[in-house]
């Protein structure tokens, strides 16, 4: 990755993380354990490989959390303050209400949940030789017609911000990450909501000021829902996403100290498994999360899932595609299919759900 040096990173993490309930009651998404770190490790480590090193993080939700963890940053290399909203101020307005800390002419903004192996210094270079007011990064999908999209130019300036539609006229979508002018900032009002992608950015473009493309296709993934955390974990583990603060060397799994994996159980797929978890015999847990503390029984299936701290999975159940809520417990046999949610605390009995009707 090319160095970017003398600019200021951004990182939003006031988000409430809705979409990831109920695993973002007790942590915000940021902070969530993938790979065995909170995931904003992960991202910080993108930061300080890229040679930024003051950072400022946008807090909001449950916003004391992020300082316990990261503190001044100098454990991490990095040089981080905090600043928190009382009232969540959006996406634009959080940025905003960093202005007063920012040292440099240069802010590259990432939003806190997005994995990306994108140049930064590449990122900033095209800021800077294109003397544009804003940079956004922008990713190639397959999919397009899933997202707004952003075309551009063929001198590389953003031409539009359009809706999702059946049919987009480009492949680019906004992928989370910008560089702003520090003056160009400043003129986003101060003290009240903002969204930066329906409000800042378009009105940027109706005031004719130059907004940029920086396009390319490296790894790119928002993990905002749950089968999107579980891929980016897995991706993290194996490897296939970019970071330097995964606790173990790219594999298979990712197992803590203090976990227990039966030698008859199989973990596979880029797993996590927290510290403090059993993982008994025939058990078999495959591109799942584990978070500290959470128990599979004997001959449990657990894919594309996350447990939560201290849940439980009992003897043959069957989880795919799953959230499983802290010390919440699923019992022996159910099978739980795509898209349930157990709340945290709650207590399945023994075959109490399934799907199939051959128990
Ligand atoms: P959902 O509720 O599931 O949509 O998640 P979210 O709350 O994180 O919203 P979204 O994914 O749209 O947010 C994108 C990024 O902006 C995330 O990193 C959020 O933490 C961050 N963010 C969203 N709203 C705010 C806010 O009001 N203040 C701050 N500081 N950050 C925010």
């Amino acid at each position: 990755m090319t160095s970017v040096a003398g600019a200021d990173a951004v990182v939003l993490v006031g988000g409430k993380g809705t979409r990831l309930r109920p695993l973002t009651l007790s942590a915000p998404k940021p902070m969530l354990p993938t790979a065995g770190v909170p995931f904003l490790s992960h991202l910080l480590s993108r930061i300080r490989d890229a040679g930024l090193t003051h950072v400022v993080l946008g807090t909001s939700y449950q916003a004391e959390v992020f300082e316990s963890h990261f503190g001044d940053g100098s454990a991490f290399g990095l040089d981080i303050e905090y600043v928190v909203e009382e009232e969540p101020l959006d996406t634009g307005g959080a940025i905003r209400n960093v202005a007063d800390r920012l040292r440099a002419d240069d802010v590259v903004v990432f939003n806190g949940d997005i994995l990306s192996g994108a140049d930064l210094g590449a990122l900033v270079a095209t800021h800077r030789d294109s003397g544009a007011d804003v940079t956004l990064h922008l990713h190639r999908v397959s999919d397009p017609a899933r997202f707004g999209c952003v075309p551009t130019d063929t001198d590389g300036r953003v031409t539009a911000f359009l809706e999702k539609t059946p049919d987009p006229p480009t492949d680019q979508i906004n992928a989370g990450c910008y560089v702003f002018r520090r003056s160009v900032l400043e003129e986003i009002p101060a003290g009240r909501p903002v969204s930066v992608e329906r409000e800042t950015f378009p009105g940027l473009l109706e005031r004719e000021r130059h907004v940029h493309g920086f396009v390319d296709d490296s790894y790119w993934l928002d993990v905002g829902t749950p089968e999107a955390f579980v891929r980016g974990s897995a991706d993290l583990v194996r490897g296939h996403a970019p970071t330097s603060a995964r606790p173990a060397p790219p594999g298979q799994v990712v197992a803590l100290n203090g976990a227990s994996v039966a030698a008859g159980a199989a973990v596979t797929g880029g797993s996590t498994v927290g510290g403090g978890c059993v993982i008994e015999a025939g058990a078999r847990v495959e591109g799942s999360v584990l978070f500290d503390g959470a128990c599979v029984a004997s001959d449990a299936v657990v894919e594309r899932s996350v447990l939560g701290a201290g849940a439980r999975v009992g003897a043959g159940a069957v989880l795919r595609g799953v959230v499983v809520g802290d010390g919440a417990s699923v019992g022996a046999r159910c099978e739980l299919l795509d898209g349930v949610r157990v709340w945290p605390g709650a207590e399945l009995a023994d075959s109490a759900i399934r799907f199939s009707s051959d128990a």
